[in-house]
């Protein structure tokens, strides 16, 4: 006997919604072979039903009364990809109540309230699934879930924010300022009016909250992530690390050590030999470590209506082979574990360090000096002088911990010879970079 086809609520119907709704009716007869029904949408909550939509709609409902979807008895899937948090969390909490498995994309909301998701996904016995919500088409949430689940993972390193990779590519391809290039990507599309979410390292902070958690077994929330971004960065940082072989990015890295979880989200230098430094523009990737299967990468693009819908379709399909085989609700939290998070003073990293300092002798000499005295030694040294009897000095150091780097900020900050400080960056890629631990 033929099955009903399985029903879908939409909540939203903008860049993600419509990317779902397209790709459900271009390859509608493909996925319900592999589904062993059809797949249809029903209903879609907007806000303004008289907008244009990017997608054909008649063949569904708009409503802006998200009861008509969350308590409507035919619709078997919701799929949240409104945003925010209130009233998304709100209405996922709700359509579990009532039955229904929920798919959303909402990093932000799983960043912050993921636990209590979760949990009311397990009280209800329902799927919870939420691949869109991090590297966009990139199929990493599985990844770590199923593909990768015999593994302990070592680290995880991603560049998860397309906006910013796009900004330092720019930056560091055609050597314009970081103002130039952010006006141009807000220009393209590439970052919102109010950039701040993007430049200032959160929503990479969030999705690496939502990665973290899956890979260590462990709930990380967006408040445990150290977390700074790239509005210090300038053509000029950009200009040595090329001279040093390396690209600037956006790192989100986290790691366990010793039992505890540390999760940062930070620009660094990147060695142009790790695979990390050859992901360029809008695209994501993440570079996962795990103990039996060693490197692995996992790269494409982290935004936009396709690529993103492509992964709620997925999550879509994996709702109608659990409802198939009554297995809904059996993998949703993978958390068994609660470990510590590290404190950023032990983070352990190379630095590069720039300072303008007075061109007189005995400079270099006092800041080996003041480097040793933290316990810090240096893996390189560029000189260049300046107008003024100044020079610029760049020292790259090798690994020590954020505390010992601290401590030789505090000399630099009291000697009279530094002039400026002017940039301070982590460098990562480990073995490659320095050839010590
Ligand atoms: N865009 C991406 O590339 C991308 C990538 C990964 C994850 N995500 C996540 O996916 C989610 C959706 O993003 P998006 O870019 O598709 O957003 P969007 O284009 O702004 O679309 C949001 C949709 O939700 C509707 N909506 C919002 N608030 C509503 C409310 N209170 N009541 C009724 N309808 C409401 C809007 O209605 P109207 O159309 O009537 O305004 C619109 O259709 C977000 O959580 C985002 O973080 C997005």
């Amino acid at each position: 006997m033929q099955k009903l086809p399985l029903k879908i609520g939409l909540l939203g119907l903008g860049t993600v919604g419509s990317g779902v709704v397209k790709i459900l009716q271009d390859n509608q007869e493909s996925i319900s072979i592999k589904v062993g029904r059809g797949v249809e949408v029903v209903k879609a909550l907007v806000r303004n039903p008289d907008l244009p939509r990017a997608v054909n709609c008649d063949s569904f409902t708009l409503t802006t009364d998200a009861r008509d979807i969350i308590d409507d008895p035919e619709i078997d899937i919701v799929v949240e990809v409104m945003g925010s948090i209130e009233p998304a969390r709100s209405y996922i909490i709700e359509s579990l109540k009532s039955g229904k498995n929920v798919v959303t994309a909402n990093k932000d909301l799983l960043a912050l309230h993921g636990r209590e998701l979760l949990d009311a996904a397990k009280e209800a016995g329902k799927d919870l699934l939420f691949e869109a919500s991090v590297a966009g088409g990139i199929p990493i949430v599985a990844a770590l879930k199923h593909s990768l689940a015999g593994n302990q993972i070592k680290q995880l390193a991603g560049i998860i924010n397309g906006t910013t990779n796009y900004i330092l590519t720019a930056m560091a391809d055609q050597g314009r300022d970081y103002a130039d290039v952010l006006k141009e990507a807000q220009d393209l599309g590439y970052a919102e009016a109010d950039p701040s979410s993007d430049v200032d390292g959160l929503d990479a902070a969030r999705k690496l909250a939502i990665l973290a958690s899956i890979a260590f077994g462990s709930r990380v929330t967006i408040h445990d992530v150290f977390t700074e971004g790239i509005s210090k960065i300038s053509k000029v940082d950009l200009a040595y690390a090329r001279e040093l072989d390396c690209s600037v990015k956006l790192l989100a890295l986290a790691q366990e050590d010793e039992e505890r979880i540390e999760v940062r989200v930070h620009p660094a230098f990147i060695p142009n030999s790790h695979p990390l430094s050859s992901v360029k523009g809008v695209f994501n990737a993440v570079y996962v470590v795990g103990d039996a299967v060693g490197e692995t990468m996992f790269y494409g693009r982290g935004a936009g209506s396709l690529p993103t819908g492509s992964a709620v379709v997925s999550d879509l399909m994996q709702v109608a082979h659990n409802l198939e085989t009554y297995a809904n609700g059996s993998l949703n939290c993978t958390c068994y574990r609660q470990l510590e998070i590290k404190p950023v003073s032990e983070f352990k990293s190379a630095y590069y360090v720039r300072l303008n300092v007075k061109d007189e002798p005995r400079v270099l000499a006092s800041l080996a000096h003041m480097f040793a005295e933290a316990g810090i030694s240096f893996a390189s040294i560029i000189q260049k002088p300046k107008p003024g009897q100044e020079a610029e000095i760049v020292l790259v150091t090798h690994p020590c911990q954020e505390g010992q780097l601290q401590q030789a900020v505090e000399y630099l900050k009291v000697y009279s010879k530094v002039l400026d400080i002017c940039n301070i960056i982590r460098v990562e890629g480990g073995q490659s970079w320095s050839g010590r631990d």
